[in-house]
């Protein structure tokens, strides 16, 4: 396999605002070839799951109720260095610290409806494709 491997979703505002294709652009311009994806809407089971990692965190429930709250593009990406250079491209957390032409400057509209999520490690990158996609889902 060629390069390593990063995880993202387009998260419920970005689908909202009609974003998802935009971003998807970006995701190709920047190199990464995506090995597999579908479109989904997260139960708040299956969200509080999917960021147990953050439960002692004051925004958990916040966090939890609104990636549950419409539907979004889970993706699993290919590309030498993925998970630095994915979050590169998406920039910070919160898009009021974002570089200019990064994905969340250009797309996110809160540092909780942020637009997108990317891995942040190498480990999680694979806890996370596996969370979403058998090895049959994915090329
Ligand atoms: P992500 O996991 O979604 O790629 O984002 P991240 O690594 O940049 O940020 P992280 O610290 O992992 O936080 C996960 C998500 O929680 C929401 N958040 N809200 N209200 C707040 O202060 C706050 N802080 C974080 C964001 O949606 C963030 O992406
Ligand atoms: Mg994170």
């Amino acid at each position: 396999m060629a390069g390593n491997i990063t995880f993202t979703m387009v998260k419920p505002d970005a689908v909202e605002a009609n974003n998802i294709g935009p971003i998807l652009a970006k995701i190709n311009q920047g190199g990464f070839r995506i090995l597999a994806m579908k479109y989904l809407r997260l139960t708040p089971e299956q969200a509080g799951q999917f960021y147990a990692v953050h439960k002692e965190r004051p925004f958990y429930g916040e966090l939890v109720s609104y990636m549950s709250s419409g539907p979004i593009v889970a993706a699993v990406l290919q590309k030498d260095n993925a998970v630095a250079d994915y979050r590169k491209l998406i920039g910070a957390t919160d898009p009021t610290k974002a570089e200019e032409g990064t994905i969340r400057k250009l797309f996110a509209k809160s540092i909780a409806a942020n637009a997108v999520h990317g891995s942040d490690s190498d480990e999680n990158a694979n806890i996370e494709a596996d969370f979403f996609f058998s090895k049959l889902e994915r090329f």
